[in-house]
């Protein structure tokens, strides 16, 4: 069954992405749970797929409410070509068609995250919405695509930072606009290299401070940057059925302003930068 989305008044793609009529025969929803857990943990959300609710670790509604209120700053999206860089499970791809997105591709090369995507909108035709099992590299083939990229939570744990800033500002559209966000640091233009991992989290190759990251823009040739906001995002993070994994701030030192590893703690800061 193939529910087209514009037409099949159960779809919604509010703070929770809701996508299919609501179930009611308890055989079919415990199928529905069991598939959603075999495919998690879920790491972003929420979202309710025929009626079952599936809450990631995160509320991303917070983040995105964030994420838009920035680009509102600078034009906004209604129309725009979208592309969200490490979309994850796509769940900003559906808030950026509810905002007025033209269409909207996400990539992310991460084969788990591609199977929840595949999962959320296998009853759904949605041609507005893409994804791709790639990295930012791929960017190389949509040179000046986009008016605006999402680019939320990646730059960290990449060990090239500078070739992902390359490769956005590249694939965007002359005026275009990248919303960059990232986890930080109280630290103004330096830099932690964590020795192992920080705040109890692996693949964390640098934890930047705001002045870091507007010199790293700046020097990647974007023609106007700005931080938009900052933010502690502890609260964010919550253990649910569908992701039962412990949040950041479990890796807090008890007087909560160092990690456990010893670092300044975590904070969340968003930069929008223009070609
Ligand atoms: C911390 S999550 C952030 C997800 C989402 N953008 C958000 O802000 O909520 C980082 C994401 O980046 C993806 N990622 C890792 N390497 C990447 C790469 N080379 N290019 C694009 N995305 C990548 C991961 O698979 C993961 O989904």
């Amino acid at each position: 069954m193939v529910l087209d989305s514009r037409a099949n008044k159960s779809n919604s793609y509010g703070d929770c992405v809701r996508i299919g009529e609501p179930i009611s025969d308890a055989q079919q929803v415990s199928r529905i749970k069991e598939e959603a857990m075999a495919l998690g943990p879920w790491r972003k959300g929420p979202f309710e797929i025929h009626g079952v609710r599936i809450d990631g670790q995160w509320d991303s509604s917070l983040k995105w409410k964030r994420a838009l209120a920035a680009a509102d700053l600078f034009g906004g999206i209604q129309g725009k070509r979208v592309c969200d860089v490490g979309c994850n499970n796509g769940y900003y791809l559906f808030r950026a068609l509810e905002a007025g997105a033209s269409f909207a591709l996400g990539l992310d090369p991460a084969a788990a995250f591609e199977q929840q995507f595949r999962f959320i909108t296998r009853d759904l035709d949605e041609a507005r919405i893409q994804f791709r099992k790639v990295g930012y590299q791929s960017l190389l083939e949509h040179k000046e695509a986009f008016d605006v990229i999402f680019c939320m939570g990646v730059i960290y744990h990449q060990r090239n930072p500078y070739e992902l800033l390359d490769a956005l500002r590249d694939s965007l559209a002359p005026g275009g606009i990248v919303v960059l966000e990232t986890l930080g640091a109280n630290l103004d233009d330096r830099v932690i290299v964590p020795a192992g991992k920080y705040a109890g989290q692996g693949g964390i190759w640098m934890v930047p401070g705001p002045t870091a990251v507007l010199n790293m823009l700046k020097r990647s040739g974007f023609g106007m940057n700005r931080t938009v906001d900052e933010w502690d995002a502890r609260d964010e993070q919550q253990r649910t059925a569908f992701a039962d994994l412990p949040p950041m701030r479990e890796f807090y030192h008890e007087s909560g302003s160092r990690t456990v590893e010893g670092y300044e703690v975590p904070l969340r800061y968003l930069f929008v930068a223009k070609r």
